[in-house]
């Protein structure tokens, strides 16, 4: 266990964090330990409040924890100083927001260039190619020239998603990605995380939906801030276990 702790893609040690309110302290992650491997797909789940937005912005390093740590790729996200981690977080993780975030002066395409301008990737015929082209991957090109508040809801959400992939990062992070989009543009969002993990990326996507969460190969339920429940957890021991067996195999030899 500690070893995988120490060789995990994503590690979380002790993760806790506390918000401090007028009505008190709030316990909204109660000293997680945990790791996600590398190109696995994974889906949290849990009800609304128990802390699956909250994690997300420990592993992006939005926010801070109160106790822990996070290691990706063997750095500290929280040890970063701001630049040096806009950066970093620009290259390796596309990030969707619950409530998207999309820039509300910019247009659709704008938004999806933006990651791919700061990050200093391409020309800008060559940003605003790709833009097009991701925003027509996820239903929404006929929309590039419009502002966000001109818009649905589920539009936005996509041209999040969009925004999300246009560095191409390793890490893709996403927090209720299809919340607001109907059955088929959920569906084709699922077909197209499905592709990005046969293609090698590691996915961390919250979901409330149990449906969508089997889409993903490893799903963790959170409860007031704790894992109770890791479909991985099980295969992971057994495997660990028959490594162990080949270990003292050798041994004996
Ligand atoms: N900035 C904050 N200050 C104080 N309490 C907060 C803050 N952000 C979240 N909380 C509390 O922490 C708990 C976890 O919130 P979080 O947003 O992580 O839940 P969630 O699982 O993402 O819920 P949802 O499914 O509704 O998005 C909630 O009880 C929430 O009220
Ligand atoms: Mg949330």
């Amino acid at each position: 266990m500690m070893s995988e702790l120490r060789n995990g893609f994503i590690q979380l040690q002790d993760l806790t964090k506390i918000y401090q309110t007028e009505a008190g302290d709030f316990l909204a992650l109660d000293s997680i330990n945990l790791v996600f491997h590398e190109r696995e797909f994974t889906s949290v789940v849990g009800r609304s409040g128990s802390g699956k937005s909250t994690l997300m912005n420990m592993i992006t390093g939005i926010d801070k924890p109160t106790r822990g740590r996070v290691v990706i790729q063997g750095r500290e996200v929280q040890s970063l100083k701001e630049n040096q981690m806009a950066r970093w977080r620009g290259r390796n993780l596309g990030i969707i927001f619950q409530f998207y975030q999309l820039l509300p002066v910019l247009t659709l395409l704008e938004n999806v260039m933006l990651p791919m301008q700061l990050a200093g990737l391409g020309t800008l015929a060559q940003q605003a190619r790709r833009a097009y082209a991701l925003l027509k991957l996820v239903g929404v090109a006929e929309h590039w020239k419009k502002r966000p508040s001109m818009v649905s809801g589920g539009q936005q959400q996509s041209t999040a998603i969009a925004r999300a992939l246009a560095n191409d990062p390793p890490i893709l992070i996403a927090d209720e990605p299809t919340g607001n989009l109907g059955t088929r543009a959920g569906a084709n969002i699922m077909r197209i995380f499905q592709n990005l993990a046969a293609q090698g990326k590691t996915i961390i996507m919250v979901t409330h939906d149990r449906e969508l969460a089997g889409h993903a190969q490893r799903t963790l339920t959170i409860e007031d801030g704790r894992i109770t429940n890791d479909t991985n957890g099980l295969e992971g021991a057994r495997s660990m276990r028959a490594d162990l067996n080949v270990s003292f195999r050798g041994n004996q030899l």
